[in-house]
């Protein structure tokens, strides 16, 4: 039997009892017998969750890009590797072969060695989603430099942050970017950044747009121009299996953003196994996932899930309102797509639009229908199911994490039954917990409680770059000998988990992850504002949306109160992006706070909700009268 590739529920149970019997034995035989290796391991596995440290096959050596391109040169080197299907639909779609992809990322590679990128370098990639994104991440793998990749709808302020945090000294980045009906200055916003990182010494430039840009001299370059002249070959550096592949931030609760590190060996183990199952791909499958390859559902199921088995990719660079509402349909159409990976906040949106924008497009190719990034709800599901997968293709709810590098619970397709709102079970390999209140495990069914993972899988984090100690009080101190991972689940009868959302002050807009603090941070520059406080309340596309409630330094402050919520807004936008931009704002006299001076977020967040008829005890509060003044005055 091959563990490898999942067909039928027995055998998913068997292969999960065994996995957790006995983790080393199953890891090793799925990493020895489906990778390309230039040395084996000394060890599988080495860990110890209190420092925390976690070693997977220590001791062997590879190139990640060796996996993804080079080892399917003499098999599948005709095939395409990545379909880029660009902004606009009358712009022809790239069928890129994985010779080409093999060229292209060699170029790169030899133009980062150019410009003195080494192994253990950060760069960093500020794109669109232009197959030039693809190649230059690649490339970094190929050098073993590690690549941060900034999602292009940050602002300027979140990416010098970023830029710095990781020390890059090179940036890579494209005239402008489309979307939609619009485009987008990124060259501006990146020398904007780059005024707060006196590092950075050098940005290449890909030209998208055709823009007017200034080209900073001695700085600044285009990378059509050197890739012409570059090499298509680069012996691939071999690195050690812990070495990192990669920086991605995620927001926290509080703070900065957390630069998570994943690894090598582990993650493209990993990433692979996961993408083979719970999209039950096959050999000249087209898969598409929707995401940005700035997140980390791009990072592994775009690039290195997919290439890492061989298949077929697609890049799509627009949005799914572009002409019109039915573009995910016609590209679905357009490359016979046989899975498809999106988010409920784009479903719940689409799903508001005419039936006809769906239902004029032949979806029979489809198969596998996933959702990601936060809990998708009864209706969407149905919506989604019905209306895209003609009841005929099973729906994958899969629950992970930037954190977890890869899909930790879900169905696979086909083996287990599918249930709306519904997780289902733990991925090969994954050994939840449901935790309660006193650092007790709540074993047996129909549970609830804070979601855990006791033993370590082979791609998760290892740590956040330069913050170590951030990294074990985040994760590993909550429970003692567990990762928590700021979720909260259920488990039913049957022992299927439900994820019931965060249990910390990070908010699920439209699927990004929100941290609370930063957004009150960059409020608390405006020179009128004195204190603010955001919660998350329920938005029925956005799955939450940000609710600020806002004390001014003059209570009586006479400006305009619309203006000054556009200039709050415009703040954010600049210091985050704007998709951390607030719904409401509401103006107040004070904050709820308790007598310890912190702000009651449980009452804000039922104000927001418009939940008050059970606040639950407000008498210990510092200042209990604001509470129904605030109440009063909901805007
Ligand atoms: C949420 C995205 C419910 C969850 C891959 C998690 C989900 C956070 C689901 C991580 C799901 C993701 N059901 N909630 N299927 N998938 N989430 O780091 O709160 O961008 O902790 O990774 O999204 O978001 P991140």
């Amino acid at each position: 039997m091959s563990n490898y590739h999942i067909k039928h529920l027995e055998e998913y149970f068997q292969v999960y009892r065994k996995s957790v019997r006995n983790p080393e034995a199953f890891w090793e035989e799925i990493a020895e017998e489906h990778f390309v290796w230039r040395k084996k391991w000394d060890k599988v596995l080495e860990w110890d969750f209190s420092k925390p440290e976690i070693k997977w096959f220590e001791g062997a050596q590879l190139n990640i890009t060796e996996n993804c391109i080079d080892r399917h040169l003499p098999t599948r080197g005709n095939k395409t590797a990545i379909i880029f299907e660009p902004n606009n639909p009358k712009e022809e779609a790239q069928h890129i072969s994985y010779h080409q992809l093999h060229e292209q990322v060699c170029k790169m590679a030899n133009v980062l060695k150019d410009h003195g990128v080494k192994k253990g370098d950060r760069v960093c990639i500020y794109l669109p989603m232009i197959p030039e994104l693809a190649f230059a991440m690649l490339a970094c793998a190929r050098i073993g430099a590690i690549h941060s990749i900034v999602f292009a709808g940050f602002s300027s302020n979140a990416l010098s942050t970023r830029i710095n945090d990781a020390d890059c000294k090179i940036v890579i980045t494209s005239d402008g970017s489309y979307r939609g009906a619009k485009s987008i200055d990124l060259k501006g916003i990146v020398d904007k950044a780059l005024e707060e990182c006196p590092n950075v010494q050098s940005v290449l430039v890909v030209k998208r747009t055709g823009a007017e840009i200034a080209m900073k001299p001695g700085r600044d370059k285009w990378l059509s121009h050197l890739l012409d002249n570059a090499y298509g070959d680069f012996v691939a550096e071999i690195v050690d299996a812990e070495d990192p592949l990669f920086i991605l931030y995620t927001s926290g609760s509080t703070g900065r953003p957390k630069g998570m590190v994943h690894s090598t060996a582990g993650y493209m183990v990993y990433t692979a196994y996961t993408f083979k199952n719970v999209f039950q791909y096959r050999e000249n499958d087209v898969f598409w996932c929707t995401a940005d390859i700035g997140w980390i559902t791009g990072h592994s199921y775009i690039i290195y899930g997919p290439l890492a088995n061989g298949a077929t990719t697609v890049l799509f660079e627009g949005v799914p309102s572009y002409p019109d509402h039915g573009r995910f349909w016609e590209v679905i159409e357009k490359h016979k797509v046989n899975q498809f990976y999106t988010a409920p906040t784009a479903i719940r949106a689409l799903a508001k639009e005419n039936l006809d924008f769906v239902e004029k497009h032949d979806l029979s190719s489809l198969k596998v229908l996933g959702s990601v990034g936060e809990p998708i709800n009864e209706e969407a599901w149905h919506w989604y199911n019905n209306n895209v997968g003609k009841n005929q293709s099973p729906i994958v709810d899969t629950w992970w994490q930037t954190e977890t590098g890869g899909i930790m619970i879900t169905p696979i397709p086909y083996v287990t039954p599918t249930t709306p709102t519904f997780a289902t079970l733990p991925f090969i390999g994954i050994q939840p917990a449901l935790m309660d209140e006193h650092g007790n495990e709540l074993k047996g069914n129909q549970v609830e409680g804070r979601l855990c993972i006791k033993f370590p899988w082979p791609s998760i984090a290892r740590t956040i770059w330069g913050d170590h100690d951030r990294y074990r009080d985040t994760y590993f101190t909550a429970y003692k000998d567990q990762y928590f991972t700021g979720d909260g689940a259920l488990r039913d009868a049957v022992g299927y988990y439900r994820i019931t959302g965060r249990v910390d002050d990070v908010i699920i807009v439209s699927g990004h992850n929100l941290g609370t603090a930063p957004i009150e941070d960059a409020i608390n520059e405006h020179p009128a504002v004195a204190e603010s406080a955001i919660v998350g309340f329920p938005h029925d596309v956005k799955g939450n949306a940000l609710y600020g409630f806002v004390m001014l330094k003059e209570i009586g402050e006479s400006r305009d109160r619309e203006n000054l919520r556009k200039e709050i807004n415009q703040q954010i936008t600049e210091l985050i992006g704007p998709i951390a931009k607030l719904d409401k704002i509401q103006f107040v006299s004070g904050l709820p706070k308790t007598r310890s001076g912190k702000i009651m977020r449980r009452i804000l967040r039922k104000i927001a909700s418009n939940d008050v008829s059970n606040l639950g005890d407000t008498s210990t509060l510092l200042n209990p009268e604001v509470v129904q003044e605030i109440i009063d005055q909901v805007v």
